[in-house]
């Protein structure tokens, strides 16, 4: 059965998708950009029609510099503001002071703590009084991301989450932002596909996996950083739970 978001933005085109939810969730709608290629197509959609979303980055402190020169290329291009929130200092410090600056090469423990610090608490943040968060997630990115659905309940943020490039190609995507001429990160022209922070991120040989140049050293079935639980449960769920929205 099709929750009753997914029939009022069936069949719309993804501008009036935002248009719409942007109305109804007024205020409380918000899209995360890592600035990836899926991120980028959504950001144009926002920023050029002036649609009331807010767009945030995590700034992780580890990103490429080639994804700060694609960040401010954006502010130039469209004149708007992209919220950025940090990492927690006192955390960052602890962890550094204590294990290193690449401690998280050591275990998967490791890891899940820096992305959780970099990442995932700076996001609890970020969403905080947003009751929809968009993100640029798509299924044939990963095979944890096969099931993802249009609409879903994330518990560990308490806020429903729409994917609308759920099912875009790769290919549509990229036609989409040249046709637009929307500035892109130049990793992407390097072999990078799925980009994150530098350390944890490298390029990937033709016929690899998508996201085969993410956390490279571990094995396949860990590469999530905590940002996107694949436990999320159906949009239904939320129906009942949040009822304040428009
Ligand atoms: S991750 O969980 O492995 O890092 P991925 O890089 O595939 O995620 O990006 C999927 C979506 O997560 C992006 O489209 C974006 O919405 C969100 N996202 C990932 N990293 C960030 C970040 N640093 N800042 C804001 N949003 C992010
Ligand atoms: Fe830390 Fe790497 Fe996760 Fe970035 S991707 S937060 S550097 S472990």
């Amino acid at each position: 059965m099709q929750s009753i978001l997914l029939q009022q933005i069936n069949n719309k085109p993804i501008l009036e998708q935002f248009q719409f939810l942007a109305e109804k969730f007024e205020g409380k709608i918000a899209f995360s950009t890592s600035f990836g290629q899926e991120d980028q197509l959504i950001t144009d959609l926002i920023l050029r029609n002036n649609i009331p979303i807010k767009v945030f980055t995590l700034d992780t402190g580890r990103f490429f510099e080639e994804t700060y020169d694609v960040w401010n290329k954006t502010i130039e291009k469209y004149g708007k503001p992209i919220q950025v929130y940090f990492p927690d200092r006192d955390e960052v410090e602890k962890m550094t002071s204590e294990k290193g600056p690449y401690s998280f090469y050591e275990s998967i423990e490791n890891r899940k703590e820096c992305c959780n610090i970099r990442k995932v608490h700076p996001l609890s943040i970020a969403l905080k009084g947003i009751d929809l968060w968009i993100t640029g997630l798509r299924a044939e990115q990963s095979q944890a991301r096969t099931e993802l659905e249009f609409f879903s309940f994330d518990e560990s943020f308490n806020t429903t989450k729409f994917n609308p490039l759920k099912d875009w190609s790769l290919k549509k995507v990229v036609d989409y932002l040249h046709e637009h001429d929307v500035p892109y990160n130049s990793l992407h022209d390097k072999g990078f596909i799925s980009i994150g922070c530098s350390p944890c991120t490298r390029a990937i040989n033709k016929g690899d996996d998508i996201r085969a140049g993410r956390w490279w050293w571990e094995d396949k079935s860990k590469k999530e950083c905590g940002l996107h639980d694949t436990s999320d449960t159906n949009v239904q769920t939320i129906e009942l739970k949040k009822t304040e929205f428009k």
